[in-house]
């Protein structure tokens, strides 16, 4: 009965691995939890999550230029407004290894989609290719290794267009409002920067834990890896091929670092998610662990991670490097180029924390400096609040989201 909450999907490009948690520590956590409700709220997709808590949802199909179809879900109106007619529409987009699920996991009154939608947005989130929602193409399938010939510079060349592009389209509105956390951000600089025209087509862009430069990061998981990015191979042998995390070099390291011998912590242990990012334990809900658990990692290519980390090695924010041969032929030139950061116009709210290992405060200040559309900068005023704390706080209200919502106020 449980065997799809069991089971995580994690998806590397040119193989497809397929990572089961170990059953014996799942079972031992979670067995202490007794409410089924959260239980089931651990195997329900986006829509019928949304839709168990009584607010409307749709599901949209998109077709990227190249072919990609990306499913993506709509709360066009709140449970106690479910007040009609033309809204102010705005476009949620998760990060790296999540999904559109990122923002309702939390239910009603914490997830930023409910609150969104209870005061007035046509809310709409994204899922970008490879995720659990995006995994069809019109002529490839998601087993063969074309399919995951992709890093987020295409989510944002590609997906993120198309979404855009659907949204005015469906709803009539001439902008749309953007929050992005994390990888959700990058993609809205790729986009803005090699298609400037979209610029204009975003009235105002929150970025939530923004990424672009990473020389900063305090992941130890990910300066671990980070020297071997472009070696695939190396990626794969750290990485196992068919489980997520094989007692190799990545569990010992994670393991003095990061784990430590309690349950809790032990059962984040096998969570890529949070061995990449951390978490706070004041600000993480436990009860809801499982939850996360169940939607997270949602699948991702290993060029994604491969392109951040050439670009926390090269400390710019470039193009994907395929080596300098391929480069010559792809780009033209034996370097990748660099994203113009001087074509990007849209207003941009950037917020941001101390504690955060992957958007460090210092990387976050020189993409404010190299970005002229920035308007705003925040610290979220709590010294611990890590990366996943934008998204999954128990406190995401007071410390971000009512900030985040009397900007966005201004740009409806
Ligand atoms: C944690 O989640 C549970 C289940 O949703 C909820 O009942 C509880 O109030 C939450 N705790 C906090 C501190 O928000
Ligand atoms: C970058 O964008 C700016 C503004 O659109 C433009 O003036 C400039 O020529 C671009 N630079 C490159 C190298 O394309
Ligand atoms: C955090 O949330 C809890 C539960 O919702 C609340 O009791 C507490 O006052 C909040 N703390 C802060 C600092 O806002």
């Amino acid at each position: 009965m449980f065997r799809y909450f069991i089971t995580t999907i994690l998806v590397f490009s040119s193989n497809y691995c397929y990572a089961e948690i170990s059953d014996e520590i799942f079972y031992r956590n979670i067995q202490r939890i007794t409410d089924p409700s959260i239980l089931e709220d651990a195997r329900l997709d986006t829509f019928t999550l949304i839709r168990k808590y009584g607010y409307p949802c749709e599901i949209h199909r998109v077709y990227t230029e190249d072919g990609y179809i990306l499913e993506m879900h709509r709360v066009p109106n709140g449970k106690y407004n479910a007040k009609k007619g033309p809204k102010p529409v705005v476009l949620l987009q998760h990060g790296l290894l999540s999904s559109s699920a990122e923002w309702v996991l939390m239910t009603p009154g914490k997830g930023l989609a409910y609150i969104l939608a209870e005061i007035g947005y046509d809310v709409w989130m994204g899922n970008a290719r490879g995720n659990t929602y995006s995994r069809h193409h019109k002529s490839l399938v998601a087993t063969s290794s074309e399919f995951w010939k992709f890093s987020w510079h295409e989510i944002g060349y590609y997906d993120l267009p198309a979404m855009i592009d659907y949204v005015i389209k469906e709803t009539g509105a001439p902008k749309i409002q953007y929050i992005g956390f994390s990888q959700g951000t990058t993609v809205f600089w790729v986009m803005t920067s090699t298609r400037p025209e979209y610029n204009d087509k975003v009235s105002a862009m929150q970025a939530l834990a923004p990424v672009v430069y990473l020389r900063n990061v305090r992941s130890p998981l990910v300066k671990a890896i980070a020297p071997f990015t472009n070696t695939l191979e190396i990626i794969f042998k750290l990485l196992g091929k068919n489980e997520l995390l094989p007692n190799g070099k990545i569990n010992e390291l994670a393991g003095q670092t990061v784990c430590v011998e309690e349950a809790i912590t032990q059962f984040l242990c096998t969570n890529l998610l949070f061995l990449v990012c951390g978490f706070n334990e004041e600000q993480l809900n436990k009860t809801m662990l499982p939850v996360v658990m169940g939607h997270t990692p949602a699948g991702s290519s290993t060029r994604q991670f491969v392109h951040f980390g050439q670009i926390y090695k090269s400390d710019e924010f470039l193009q994907f490097n395929h080596g300098w041969i391929k480069n010559k032929f792809v780009y033209g030139t034996f370097r990748p180029p660099a994203y113009n950061l001087s074509a990007i116009r849209t207003p941009a709210f950037l917020h941001y924390a101390d504690n955060d290992w992957l958007s460090t405060p210092n990387d976050v200040h020189r993409l404010s400096r190299s970005l002229k559309s920035v308007v705003g900068k925040f610290k979220v005023p709590m010294p611990e609040f890590n990366h996943l704390d934008f998204v999954f706080a128990i406190n995401a209200t007071n410390y971000i989201y009512s900030r985040l919502i009397n900007i966005m106020e201004q740009f409806k």
